[in-house]
């Protein structure tokens, strides 16, 4: 059984996963509209692999016991002024992201739920690869400059920048 102070943690962790995936929904709509068509591409499948995060915390409350709780969430932005900007604001988001899942990690250590803990495993790894993910991609945009082929390569190839490559890129990591 999860005690009360776990089952609220991950409740709000849930919160967190559901409105990252509506952050990055709301980028890649905004993306598409400005025809960046691949950062659109990357950015939905952000939003999928978030909403993934989030069901996979609604399954693990409710299999031990708890009762996964779908609130209702904040509405992101819906201008993201550039894509430099908007990439600068993700990385920002998966800091946020990951200060919660530590957050989470220490109150399940507090309350002595190692099985808890060990789940969280994955998710505090996955963040790491978020992290060093979401810096390949600024370097690569610092590299770009204003320069307008640039970013038609940069929007062609965004979909292929995946995290096993930048975990490549990044071994101190
Ligand atoms: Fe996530
Ligand atoms: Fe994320």
């Amino acid at each position: 059984m999860l005690s009360q102070r776990v089952e609220k943690a991950l409740n709000d962790q849930i919160r967190v996963e559901a409105e990252s995936s509506q952050v990055y929904l709301s980028m890649a709509s905004w993306a598409e509209v400005k025809g960046l068509e691949g950062i659109s591409q990357f950015m939905y499948k952000h939003s999928d692999e978030e909403r993934m995060h989030m069901l996979k915390l609604v399954k693990y409350v409710n299999e031990r016991g708890g009762h996964a709780h779908i609130s209702d969430l904040k509405a992101p932005k819906t201008d993201f002024g550039s894509f430099q900007n908007m990439f600068q604001e993700l990385y920002e988001h998966e800091i946020f992201v990951s200060n919660s899942i530590n957050e989470l990690v220490h109150v399940t250590l507090e309350e002595k739920d190692y099985a808890t803990h060990n789940f969280l495993q994955w998710y505090v790894a996955e963040q790491i690869e978020e992290e060093a993910l979401a810096r390949t991609i600024l370097d690569k945009i610092n590299l770009i400059g204003n320069d307008k082929g640039g970013l038609y390569l940069f929007d062609r190839d965004v979909q292929q920048i995946t995290v096993e490559s930048a975990a490549a890129a990044n071994p101190e990591e």
